[in-house]
């Protein structure tokens, strides 16, 4: 058995490093294998300009991973967790992953990029992708994407036992969506969202919260409530999601008909 988690904030625009501080303070209060933060936790979500994006954008070097790599290391927790990533002069709307030996993995760049994120990132290049951590193999996508089935699909054909969902979610859907997500892939989810009401330069989002995690039967282990900043942690059986199976005639993966699926692809 696992546990696993996220942490919801509800960050300042801008103050990167009390917002990494008070994320890990909120991490601190649990025991986990494996926590999820929020999309761009550090920063913020409501860019007004690419100017401000290139202003707090980090490379792996930089100081939010350095320090999501010590808390890493030193609880032997793996983390996943949003933030605005910088390549040279390009910006993607990333996750990264630390392994619980506070190791990089390597990084998820956002596939499907919401309203105005198509003005400030470039549209994510990596795919997704499925990472070794902490004894269980955790695929990421980032907010949007769940409204794209392929996505979560993609991760558990790749052999996801669980999906991190690192979101700020402005709409109320994903919270349930996620449990349909689950249940037709036969894997974990931990859907990490922040709370809160950032307003800024005219604009105003109220994000959802609703943080949760369920399991392969569709079945909600732990949840936030909308309000708040929470760290929850629940056990989970990796394994369990390798079994596709939901009765002796029936295979959820092996039942596939991609014959039929044209047009998807
Ligand atoms: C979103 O993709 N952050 C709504």
């Amino acid at each position: 058995m696992k546990k696993v988690g996220f942490v919801q904030n509800d960050p300042l625009f801008g103050e990167v490093e009390r917002n990494v501080a008070r994320a890990l303070e909120l991490a601190s209060k649990v025991e986990a294998d494996l926590l999820v933060f929020p999309e761009l936790f550090n920063t913020g979500y409501l860019f007004l300009s690419k100017e401000e994006v290139s202003k707090l954008a980090e490379d792996l070097e930089g100081y939010t991973v350095s320090e999501l790599r010590k808390f890493a290391e030193d609880t032997s927790t793996a983390l996943i967790a949003g933030f605005a990533e910088r390549d040279g002069d390009k910006f993607y709307n990333s996750a990264v992953v630390i392994d619980e030996n506070g190791d990089v993995k390597g990084v998820y760049r956002k596939t499907h990029l919401f309203f105005e994120e198509k003005l400030f990132f470039e549209p994510g290049d990596t795919g997704f992708r499925v990472f070794h951590v902490a004894g269980m193999r955790v695929g990421v996508m980032i907010c949007y994407d769940w409204r794209f089935p392929e996505a979560a699909r993609t991760l558990a054909l790749k052999g996801a036992q669980v999906i991190a969902h690192p979101s700020n979610l402005v709409l109320p859907f994903a919270p349930t969506v996620d449990l349909a997500r689950a249940v037709e892939n036969r894997v974990y989810i931990i859907l990490s969202d922040r709370s809160g009401v950032e307003e800024r330069g005219g604009k105003r989002f109220e994000y959802e919260g609703r943080s949760l995690v369920v399991d392969p039967g569709m079945k909600v282990l732990v949840q936030a409530p909308k309000e708040g900043e929470h760290a929850m942690v629940a056990e989970v059986d990796p394994k369990l999601a390798d079994n596709k199976k939901i009765n002796e005639l029936n295979d959820v993966f092996g039942d596939r008909r991609p014959e039929f699926y044209e047009g998807l692809c």
